[in-house]
């Protein structure tokens, strides 16, 4: 299997190479990535001697890049690539919309034009929007309706990608899956943000009441249902991943404070993010039965092995906090700061 995956050098996508380059030993796996803020060489430093491992710096937007990436004979491209931080979509939408669907259409034209190529796009449940308390999870029949620009560009990517299988025959599969943690996420995410600065002693900002609802799901479930929908999904179709484990903000920052030894008082409530979803839950049923794929890890199990890993791991996220994410940083909680 010739398999092009993009954006491998994020949180998702080097947790995926590492999968695949472990568990499918006569893959070749090309990376191309743009290393963007979020794109970290340090993710995959363990692999860039392996020969089964070429990576292609290029941006997924640019038709040159991905011929280049994808060469003449590809089996699969499974595209992880995208902007992907709601609060950075607020701030400023164009990027996304380039990445998240330029891209996504550059390498739909590509995929298309290469028989016997088929296309994995990773995304997400927030095209589904927010739900009510009482509401049942997101299934795959739920109506898209985002509510964040970075949402709303995904579910665009998403729409393409279906429109390609129909239209074209392009032999296309699309996941959306619900909020992940584990290692090397970028700390502009809430747990590791909240963990770091929590062994810091920083603040830890709580966008309004914190009651907010999440459906967490361990970074190494999500990477095994993307490499089973690869292998096993029907074309044109959609399979959501969830790991059936709705927390609220809060109580996960509470548990944070105890692991790290943190002081209480650390959390700061902040100004709301606009149009912030109240509540994200995603049933996973599709996926379950139709390709035999369950998620392993318990939610408190996994959020304690996360913690601890990036209390271990001080030099892979010092340089990313000190480095160009603090402008971010600054311009966003500095706002936010009552
Ligand atoms: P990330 O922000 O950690 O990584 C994104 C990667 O894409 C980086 O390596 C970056 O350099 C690269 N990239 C950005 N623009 C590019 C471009 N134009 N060309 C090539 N590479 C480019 O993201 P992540 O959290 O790993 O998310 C991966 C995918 O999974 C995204 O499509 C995201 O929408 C989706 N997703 C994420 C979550 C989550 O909880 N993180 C949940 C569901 C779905
Ligand atoms: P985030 O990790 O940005 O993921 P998403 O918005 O894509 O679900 O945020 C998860 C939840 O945590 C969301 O309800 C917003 C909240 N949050 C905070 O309260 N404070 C923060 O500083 C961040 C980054 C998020």
């Amino acid at each position: 299997m010739r398999l092009v995956v993009t954006g491998g050098l994020g949180f998702i996508g080097s947790n995926f190479v590492r999968l695949v380059l472990r568990d499918r030993p006569d893959w070749q796996v090309t990376n191309l990535d743009l290393v963007t803020y979020a794109g970290n060489p340090a993710n995959l430093r363990d692999v860039e001697g392996d020969p089964r491992y070429r990576f292609v710096r290029g941006d997924i937007a640019e038709p040159e890049d991905v011929a280049k990436a994808l060469g003449e004979d590809v089996d699969a491209v499974v595209n992880f690539a995208a902007e992907s931080h709601v609060d950075r979509s607020i701030l400023s939408a164009a990027p996304f919309v380039r990445t998240n669907v330029v891209g996504t259409l550059v390498l739909l034209e590509a995929v298309r034009a290469r028989a016997g190529c088929r296309m994995l796009h990773v995304s997400t449940d927030e095209v589904y929007g927010t739900l009510e308390p009482d509401e049942p999870a997101f299934t795959e029949a739920t109506p898209l309706d985002p509510t964040s620009p970075y949402a709303a560009s995904k579910a665009s990517a998403d729409l393409l990608a279906l429109a390609f299988a129909k239209t074209h025959g392009v032999d296309v599969v699309v996941t959306r899956c619900s909020n992940n943690y584990g290692p090397f996420q970028f700390p502009e995410k809430l747990i590791p943000l909240m963990v770091t600065n929590a062994i810091d002693g920083r603040p830890l900002p709580i966008y309004g009441d914190g009651r907010q609802v999440r459906d967490w799901i361990h970074v190494e479930d999500h990477c095994a249902g993307i490499l089973t929908a690869l292998e096993r999904g029907r074309a044109g179709r959609v399979y959501n991943f969830g790991g059936r484990s709705e927390r609220q903000n809060i109580d996960i920052v509470h548990r944070i404070i105890a692991q790290v030894g943190a002081r209480p008082e650390l959390i700061q409530s902040v100004t709301d993010r606009p149009a912030h979803d109240r509540r994200y839950a995603i049933d996973p049923a599709r996926a379950e039965r139709e390709l035999g794929w369950t998620a392993r890890w318990a939610f408190e199990a996994g959020l304690e092995a996360t913690v601890r890993w990036y209390a271990e791991r001080g030099d892979w996220w010092r340089p990313v906090k000190d480095g160009s994410y603090r402008d971010f940083y600054q311009q966003w909680y500095e706002e936010r700061a009552k």
